[in-house]
């Protein structure tokens, strides 16, 4: 049975986290979204809140299922009996950083791969970060997130303003 782990902060999931996840779900029987729990970064969105945002965008994925982890990745990709890593490339500078993340990840555990996936040209320009600010600054952020999050992400950045 082949396990994959897509790690981020999803903060909140994107349309390309969501094409990342539909992508790689044909390719593993199970794909895990693991949310990040970093104390070091003050998120908009609770790590159960970013869990279920992807489990609400994910409802139709049988296969891809979400969870929170803290600690090393790769010590996470083995507890779940993972074999590999997705991370999703929008561009040059994704790919000098990913790089070294997938070194050091295979140092600190040979068994688990990183598998890197080209991000859909159509969201290559997409971050959390540039949705948050957006979203806050009241622009059009329709087409950046999954149909199924946009009201709750319209309502958390109303909230805080
Ligand atoms: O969406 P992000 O914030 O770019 O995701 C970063 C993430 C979660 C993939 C990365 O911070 C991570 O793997 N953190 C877990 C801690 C860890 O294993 N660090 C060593 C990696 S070299």
């Amino acid at each position: 049975m082949s396990i994959a782990i897509y790690p981020g902060s999803f903060d909140p999931v994107t349309c390309g986290h969501l094409d990342i996840i539909r992508r790689s779900s044909k390719m593993f029987d199970t794909v895990i979204v693991a949310v990040l729990n970093n104390s070091a970064k003050k998120p908009l969105f609770s790590l159960t809140e970013r869990v279920a945002l992807i489990e609400k965008c994910t409802a139709d994925i049988p296969n891809c299922k979400a969870m929170c982890f803290d600690g090393l990745l790769v010590d996470f990709a083995e507890q779940q009996g993972a074999t590999a890593i997705i991370k999703g490339l929008r561009t040059i500078s994704d790919f000098e950083y990913e790089y070294q993340m997938a070194q050091l990840n295979k140092n600190l555990n040979s068994n688990i791969e990183t598998l890197f996936m080209v991000t859909n040209a159509n969201y290559s320009y997409i971050s959390s970060s540039v949705v948050k600010e957006i979203a806050s600054l009241g622009g059009d952020f329709t087409s950046l997130v999954p149909d199924e999050i946009y009201e709750n992400v319209r309502q958390k950045i109303e909230k805080g303003r």
